[in-house]
């Protein structure tokens, strides 16, 4: 089976990891917002995307695509502060189509934040956000940013592209 992979990224993280993937698998992989994209070409779709402001940075470009997603298996990377969990699930799910996520694999992934590397409003928002943050750490990474780039995290995304990749085409 064909495959690829698909992402979007606002500050780089989402790419490091996008190629990461492309590198242990030797699928071919596609910036949405720079290229001209066709996923009804492979047989099965990598898409990955950052979460910014509580929701899916790429969710427009797979409400575009929908139709050519419809029978194939997709495994979704999510790349976010956050870790795994309900508050995460929660805004994938707000963000993109039922049956979408619903039949998608996903993969949560911890990203990057450094703070001289914002832009002002995006300096200004998460200041302004995490003074209204209940949860003290989520506060803490909000202000002062983080680093949770794991390269083995994408250990699941790389097994399952190998089991789509050992099914005949
Ligand atoms: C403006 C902005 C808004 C963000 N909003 C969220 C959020 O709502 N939830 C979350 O878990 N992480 C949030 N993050 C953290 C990003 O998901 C994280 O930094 C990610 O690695 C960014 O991916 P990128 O480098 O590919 O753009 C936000 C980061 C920025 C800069």
């Amino acid at each position: 089976m064909k495959g690829a992979v698909f992402y979007c990224s606002k500050y780089g993280s989402t790419k490091q990891y996008a190629d990461w993937i492309a590198g242990a698998t030797g699928l071919p992989i596609f910036d949405v917002k720079n290229e001209r994209t066709d996923p009804a070409m492979y047989d099965f779709l990598i898409i990955g995307s950052p979460i910014i402001y509580f929701k899916v940075l790429i969710r427009k470009w797979i409400r575009k695509h929908l139709v050519h997603f419809e029978d194939k298996p997709i495994v979704f990377f999510s790349v976010s502060g956050a870790p795994a969990g309900e508050r995460l699930n929660g805004w994938i799910e707000n963000s993109l189509p039922k049956r979408f996520v619903s039949r998608m694999y996903h993969v949560a992934l911890r990203g990057r934040q450094i703070r001289k590397k914002l832009t002002f409003f995006d300096k200004v928002m998460l200041m302004i956000g995490s003074m209204f943050n209940k949860d003290p750490e989520a506060r803490k990474q909000e202000r002062k940013g983080f680093d949770f780039m794991d390269k083995e995290a994408i250990d699941p995304v790389v097994k399952r592209v190998h089991q789509f990749q050992s099914q005949a085409d």
